[in-house]
């Protein structure tokens, strides 16, 4: 795996843990959260400087870019489809944003709001993810000449160096998000044991 799909798929992972935390945040927590407001802007913070203007950033500007250049065309196929989902995401993101810069708690409709919002781009973005892992960046690594690959795996690496730091703190939010939302969860609802016996043969 090239070591910019893997720092991809690497950042997926972060992402859907705090995909996790803004369902429950929205499913668990909003309705008697006494700053509702100034959490949807944390979120919204991590969805916009880290899953787009950090990750999508990553992809569009420079795998996106190589396979457009090469195999693969922008306005059909996998990468219309990838440009769709990040279209679409950043109007949900959007949405959130509005909810976040009005004042005072939620009133019903606006809770309602949150969780369609929420519902709707963890879905999205969910799917999204598996599309990239599944289909995308094996599609890449498969079209893609090795040089190319090299070429992308430097670049990649010099932006995240020369935003060392921003990476970090976006990151450390979205661990404080997963710990405060995600993991109240786990801690009220512990996850049924599973057996690691091996079942006797019949
Ligand atoms: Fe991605």
């Amino acid at each position: 795996m090239s070591q910019l799909v893997s720092t991809l798929v690497a950042e997926h992972v972060h992402i859907q843990r705090v995909l996790t935390a803004l369902h429950d945040f929205a499913a668990f927590h909003a309705h008697d959260d006494a700053d509702v407001r100034g959490a949807i802007g944390q979120f919204v913070t991590y969805l916009r400087k880290f899953v787009d203007g950090w990750h999508h950033h990553k992809e569009e500007d420079l795998l996106f870019d190589a396979l457009e250049r090469g195999p693969l065309p922008r306005d059909t196929g996998p990468l219309a489809c990838m440009y769709a989902d990040h279209d679409a995401g950043r109007q949900h993101v959007g949405m959130l944003a509005a909810l976040a810069a009005a004042s005072g708690p939620l009133d019903e409709e606006e809770l309602a709001v949150l969780r369609r919002t929420v519902m709707g781009y963890v879905r999205l973005l969910s799917g999204h993810i598996v599309k990239e892992d599944d289909v995308l960046y094996p599609m890449a690594e498969r079209l893609l000449p090795g040089r190319d690959l090299d070429a992308l795996d430097e670049a990649a690496a010099a932006v995240d160096d020369a935003n060392a730091a921003e990476g970090q703190r976006l990151r450390a939010l979205g661990d404080e998000l997963i710990a405060r939302y995600a993991a109240a969860r786990v801690g009220r609802d512990p996850a049924p044991e599973v057996s690691t016996r091996t079942p006797s043969p019949r």
